[in-house]
């Protein structure tokens, strides 16, 4: 069952059409996102499974044994995800807010990626904090994020797309968040043509 009182607010998952237009090589943002054959991987947030179901394929290069767990509050995209990662062996799925990380997964994971929904965490400091208590030391927290535009700059599909101008995090605003709760920014990578990657390491 969905809990709408523990959705985080703007982070319904857009509709596939304009997404793709958006994302048009999931698999190349995951590799510049430095996420490697081999990783044990959460996609947090993982809606439909879009990036997940490129994380799968990236994690298993090279017969590596890497493996991916999506985890998001909605039960229905889990479905859908699950159904774009089908035919990959080593994906897991939990149904649950990403608030409860730390008790909901119990494997130490490489990194954790959240994509798109950072801007509208109520508590991004506590969620920094959860990521934390899951990461192997040197493991990678990676933030992808709207740039700070004004929307009407980031149309797609001929429409202002993404999270309202005033909810958009610049990559130090994350950086001021994210770094207090052990880790270290490691890089910035730009995912044109509205997006960044903000690449922390666990200290
Ligand atoms: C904008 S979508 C992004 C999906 C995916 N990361 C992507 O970039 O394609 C945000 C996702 O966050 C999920 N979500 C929102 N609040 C959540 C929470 N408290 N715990 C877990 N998932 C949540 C939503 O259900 C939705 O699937």
């Amino acid at each position: 069952m969905t809990l709408p009182e523990k959705l985080f607010p703007a982070t319904l998952m857009p509709d596939r059409d304009w997404w793709q237009a958006l994302w048009p090589d999931p698999d190349a943002t995951i590799a510049a996102l430095g996420i490697d054959p081999g990783m044990a991987a959460v996609d947090l947030c993982c809606g439909d499974g879009y990036f997940t179901a490129a994380i799968a394929r990236r994690v298993a290069g090279d017969s590596a044994a890497g493996s991916v767990i999506g985890l998001d509050l909605d039960p229905g995209l889990l479905q859908q995800a699950r159904a774009a990662c089908a035919g990959a062996a080593h994906c897991t799925w939990i149904s649950g807010d990403a608030m409860d990380l730390g008790q909901l997964v119990t494997a130490r994971a490489d990194c954790v990626l959240i994509a798109n929904t950072f801007h509208g965490v109520p508590d991004p400091a506590g969620l920094a904090a959860a990521v934390s208590s899951i990461l192997s030391p040197g493991g990678r927290f990676i933030v992808v994020n709207w740039h700070a535009l004004p929307r009407e700059q980031t149309p797609v599909l001929g429409l202002p797309r993404g999270p309202k101008s005033e909810m958009r995090m610049a990559p130090a605003a994350v950086r001021a968040i994210v770094e207090p709760r052990g880790f270290e920014l490691e890089a910035v990578v730009e995912l044109p043509p509205y997006h960044y990657g903000a690449i922390f390491v666990a200290a």
